[in-house]
């Protein structure tokens, strides 16, 4: 979710000070080195060529680069489309995107046909939710054609969902359209959903009557685990415990662990909270570091746990990373404290080679950081019960991207360094719930709005999307976040020391600068091979297929914004071609494009289309007056959010 769009109403939060935004002042890198050039003169060994190499667009070779399977042609193979912006979504020539699941597509056998005219939010939590952002498949005994796909279901349109209501926020309207049948059906809509799916004839389905199917809401019980569980912080009036808490919101991104659960990220979960703390309150500057106090949604209204002034304690138990195991619909999923309490983006990871499991994490905020989380034990492929408790104990380290291209992870552990009782962390649960006022006293980097974060295992390299940063000054310019006023986003490429995941020192470079390379005052820095359809601003989600290619899907690009609808786009990192972008897929207009995810044989790649028919800012799109009514494109049918899957025209791997 963009943070300009939809249900944030960022315009507000910037209106009133916005509020999350990172206030701490000893943390920027442009005190410490002016610009990227100074740091390609510093460079003079391994890191320099490829350092220019991104910077001009050249495809130059890094000197250090390990020799890679593909050097000189193109690796992948697909004829790009025409970027552009239109009602419907388009795929390359070759391939067919057919829709799986859309919003309100009935998921059990006794559930009702979706009729938006006469929704309750009953049926709306027998059907599939709005606006699926992470999308993962979990293979059914190693198959690629039988599997469970597990959607995340990030917020909700009231303006598209429900006939004339249009926008309701606190400001303009006082959410005076919100009834609290509409409210609730907002909480079904949110959460995820566990869906059995079967390719017969080459053609996907989804099994009915599955065991397995499982919606997930806002209001679903679940467990709090790690340091954080069960401390004071987290009691409420309905929980004495601290450890039992009623749904997941917000959930964007995530990821899929070796042993086959669902990692689902709560991210901008501060637009749920009504009321005011007084500044005095103990949580006062914890929730003020979050942006929470400036509603996005009416639930506050109607639910007391969702107005601080009732339930002061209730925002502490969100903003975590859970885990949900897809093949028990009896799991209470379990809200992870040991990763930290972040407006989480994704949580996708990768097996380091001494067996432990490494998460990387995203907090997707102008000027906030990039994470990551080791566990203490090791990943046991034999016994899948095991790994349960694995994502419970570990370390959190936040990053920390010199100037000379080498950097650092900080551990966050209570008691050391500042993170003691001194500065107001009497444990590490205290480190945990106030994850961000702990990175900001470690000195990590500030971050133009970290989002998805992928690893490579074929190369161990891990790359960062970082989407925009439109506030970023001239004197706030570092070299991890080279561009002022970052309209466009870039990609930062990390190489862990000796390919080790759970060390402390790596080496890191900008993979590329986003947005359009032929008018030099943007600064893109696509390679040279890159076609006028091929560049993308706002990079969000990513994925890395099984060939250990990168495919990156888009958020905030429009006909005003880079004359192109966002996407699903396809970048080469390694050899001559690094650099270079194609454009595969694209959405119909006002969606934001959500996935990626591939099947183990690259044959099935799983994309979500999020908020079809979302106005651009300004411009007015109801459910009544709808700018398309994409997929089913009926009179009286709205635009539904839905999950496609891409295959190739008569089978094989895709691209
Ligand atoms: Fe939900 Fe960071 O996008
Ligand atoms: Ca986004
Ligand atoms: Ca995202
Ligand atoms: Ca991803």
């Amino acid at each position: 979710m963009d943070e300009h769009k939809g249900r944030l109403r960022a315009s507000d939060l910037e209106d009133s000070g916005d509020p999350g935004i990172n206030p701490t002042h000893n943390l920027t890198m442009g005190e410490i080195i002016a610009s990227r050039f100074n740091r390609r003169d510093l460079l003079r060994g391994s890191l320099a060529v490829a350092a220019i190499s991104a910077t001009v667009g050249t495809r130059a070779l890094a000197a250090n680069e390990q020799p890679t399977k593909r050097t000189g042609a193109a690796s992948f193979d697909f004829k790009e489309i025409e970027a552009g912006v239109d009602q419907t979504h388009h795929v390359a020539e070759g391939y067919d995107a057919k829709v799986l699941l859309r919003w309100g597509d009935p998921l059990f056998p006794d559930a009702p046909e979706f009729d938006p005219a006469s929704q309750t939010p009953e049926r709306q939590a027998r059907q599939f939710g709005y606006n699926t952002d992470f999308v993962g498949y979990i293979p059914i005994d190693g198959s690629s054609d039988h599997g469970l796909l597990v959607a995340n279901h990030e917020y909700t349109n009231e303006e598209l969902m429900f006939p004339g209501v249009g926008i309701q926020d606190a400001k303009d309207v006082n959410f005076s359209k919100m009834t609290k049948d509409l409210v609730d059906i907002e909480i079904a809509a949110h959460g995820g959903a566990v869906v059995e799916i079967r390719r017969v004839n080459g053609e996907w389905q989804v099994v009915k009557d599955s065991k397995y199917t499982r919606r997930i809401t806002a209001d679903t019980p679940m467990e709090i685990t790690g340091p954080a569980a069960g401390h004071d912080r987290m009691k409420t009036s309905a929980d004495n415990t601290g450890r039992k808490v009623r749904g997941m919101i917000n959930n964007c991104a995530g990821g899929v662990t070796p042993w086959g659960t669902w990692l689902s990220c709560e991210e901008n979960f501060n637009g749920y909270f009504w009321g005011a703390l007084t500044d005095t309150h103990q949580e006062a500057k914890n929730y003020k570091r979050y942006g929470i106090g400036t509603p996005a949604y009416a639930w506050g209204k109607f639910h007391d746990r969702f107005d601080l002034a009732k339930e002061p304690n209730e925002a502490n138990r969100f903003g975590w990373v859970v885990e949900i195991d897809p093949f028990d619909p009896n799991f209470v999923p379990k809200k992870r404290t040991a990763l930290g309490r972040t407006k989480h983006e994704g949580a996708a990871g990768i097996t380091n080679k001494d067996g432990r499991y490494v998460i990387y994490l995203g907090d997707d905020e102008r000027f906030d950081y990039v994470y990551k989380f080791v566990t203490a034990g090791k990943v046991d492929p034999q016994n899948r019960a095991a790994n349960f408790g694995l994502l419970d104990e570990g370390t959190l380290y936040v990053a920390r991207y010199n100037a000379d291209g080498k950097g650092t992870w900080l551990p966050m552990i209570h008691g050391q360094g500042p993170l003691t009782e001194a500065n107001g962390f009497k444990s590490q649960a205290d480190v945990l719930i106030e994850t961000r006022r702990a990175a900001d006293l470690l000195g990590a980097t500030k971050m133009d709005r970290p989002e998805d974060i992928e690893a490579n295992p074929q190369t161990n390299r891990i790359y960062v999307m970082l989407t925009n940063n439109t506030r970023r000054k001239d004197d706030q310019v570092d070299a991890a976040n080279p561009r002022a006023n970052n309209a466009f986003g870039h990609i930062v490429e990390m190489m862990p020391d000796g390919g080790d995941h759970a060390g402390t020192a790596f080496t890191w470079e900008v993979l590329v600068k986003c947005g359009d390379p032929s008018i030099a005052s943007v600064g893109a820095t696509f390679s040279s091979e890159t076609t006028k359809n091929g560049w993308f601003g706002m990079p969000d989600n990513c994925a890395v297929d099984s060939q250990g290619r990168l495919w990156i899907s888009t958020d905030g690009n429009n006909a005003k914004a880079t004359g192109r609808a966002d996407g699903l786009w396809a970048l080469e990192t390694e050899g001559e071609m690094r650099g270079t972008s194609k454009h595969f897929f694209r959405v119909p207009v006002g969606a934001e494009m959500c996935g990626p995810f591939f099947t183990p044989n690259d044959e099935t790649l799983f994309l979500a289309v999020q908020h079809p028919g979302e106005a651009e800012e300004g411009a007015p799109a109801s459910f009544d007056n709808p700018i398309t009514r994409w997929p089913d494109f009926k009179n009286g049918m709205p635009p539904r959010p839905s999950l496609l899957v891409v295959t190739k025209k008569g089978g094989g791997k895709i691209a």
